[in-house]
């Protein structure tokens, strides 16, 4: 939008976007710390320098712009651009609003990523080109928006924003026999699952990987301490998780199991007993059903939850059509005839086959990378989005 009623706003510039990445960047130090909060950063520029960075460090402390205007300190940002991931928000909130303060500061223009759907944050873009500063926004697509803020911008009441994660060996499995636990991937990659669940409301995994890993789905590693722990969840439609499981250490705050009518009234009220919190999902022979239980998570408040398999809960829910994200992590290793497939008699797979949408193609519906693939230590991680529909900005364009 332009103050000037009628000329088209000025097209952005390869800076204005690298700034705009940067800010971008900025904001996902506050992974962990700021949600439900989205995570914002901001860049100041001033006659091509940079003169103040910012970003939202904490929930309920000062906004990324307002720390990048203290790093310009005092008339540092007179005359700059601002380039900040999201719109300036114009309410009193938890803190003043930042139209005020960009304002204030003499910023002469402001470049955001996303716009703010809040009713009352929403719409300082307007505000800012009222008081006479050039506005350029919002640059990003929903999608875009969405998949740097997913708590935040995820509105749906029927589920949460799901990540499903998987390690995988290179002919496929998930562990090397059944039954066993297995390392597939190494600690690089057991860094980065801990930073991911560090920044969600839930994390979650089937009966079986807790009966047979015992995992605690605590975060203990990585470089983020998360605000609030996510809630550790397991899909046990029998309630058969063991008394004994690392997972009903009294220590690490209680576990949430989703079980059906299937499990036996005795074993939940022992697991009840040893502090689980057990809520009773729709289901069929023990089975939960993933919708509906996916819907009661959502109504509870849990916004955005990391799966971590194993294979028979990953392919419910890609059959499902539940998964928003995909991580995968392939070792270079084979397991050969005792490995357990990913997903059992080939279930999950038709959505697998249609994975090799490459980097920057115009997938329409399918999965499609949304970073290029990287190295952890020896394995390789993998990022994938979930393309429902056609995108926006990839409409056909009029005959
Ligand atoms: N490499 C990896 O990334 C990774 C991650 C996690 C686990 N693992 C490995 O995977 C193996 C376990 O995986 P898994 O596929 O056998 O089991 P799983 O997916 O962990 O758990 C499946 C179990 O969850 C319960 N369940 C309830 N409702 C369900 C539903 N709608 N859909 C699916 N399951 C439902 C059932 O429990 P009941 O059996 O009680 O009926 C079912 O057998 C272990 O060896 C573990 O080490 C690997």
């Amino acid at each position: 939008m332009d103050p000037e009623a009628g000329r088209p706003p000025e097209p952005l510039t390869d800076a204005d976007h690298r700034y705009l990445a940067r800010a971008v960047e900025l904001g996902r130090r506050g992974w962990g710390r700021v949600h439900p909060n989205p995570m914002v950063g901001c860049v100041l520029v001033r006659d091509g320098q940079v003169v103040g960075e910012g970003w939202h460090r904490e929930w309920g402390g000062p906004h990324a712009e307002v720390n990048a205007l203290a790093a310009a300190g005092p008339d540092g940002a007179r005359g700059a651009t601002a380039y900040v991931s999201l719109e300036p928000c114009r309410h009193e909130g938890k803190t003043p609003p930042c139209t005020r303060a960009l304002e204030a500061a003499g910023v002469r223009r402001v470049v955001y990523g996303a716009r703010d759907p809040g009713r009352h944050s929403g719409g300082g873009g307007e505000e800012l080109a009222r008081a006479g500063i050039q506005v350029v926004g919002p640059v990003f697509s929903e999608a875009q928006a969405l998949r740097e803020n997913p708590g935040f911008f995820h509105r749906s009441p029927a589920r949460p924003w799901i990540c499903l994660k998987l390690a995988l060996s290179l002919d496929g499995a998930i562990a090397a026999a059944r039954g066993e636990r297995t390392a597939v991937t190494g600690p690089e990659v057991q860094v980065e699952v801990h930073r991911l669940r560090a920044g969600m409301d839930a994390v979650m995994v089937g009966a079986r990987t807790a009966r047979v890993d015992d995992p605690l789905l605590t975060v203990r590693l990585g470089p983020v301490a998360p605000r609030v722990p996510p809630v550790r969840m397991v899909v046990d439609g029998r309630g058969t998780l063991p008394p004994d499981s690392r997972l009903l250490d009294p220590e690490e705050g209680p576990v949430h199991l989703l079980t059906t009518a299937a499990a036996p009234p005795g074993q939940v009220a022992a697991l009840e007993a040893r502090g689980a919190r057990v809520t009773v999902v729709p289901g069929r022979e023990g089975r939960v059903a993933p919708g509906p239980a996916l819907h009661v998570l959502r109504a509870s408040g849990i916004r955005t939850l990391l799966c971590e398999g194993g294979g028979r809960l990953a392919a419910a829910l890609l059959e499902a059509d539940l998964v928003d994200r995909l991580h995968l992590a392939v070792a270079p290793r084979f397991f050969g005839e005792g490995g357990v497939p990913a997903f059992p008699r080939g279930r999950g797979l038709p959505l697998f086959q249609a994975l090799p949408a490459p980097p920057g193609s115009r997938a329409r519906e399918g999965w499609a990378f949304v970073e290029a693939p990287r190295l952890l230590g020896s394995d390789v991680w993998m990022t994938l989005e979930r393309i429902r529909g056609r995108r926006e900005e990839e409409q056909d364009p009029p005959e």
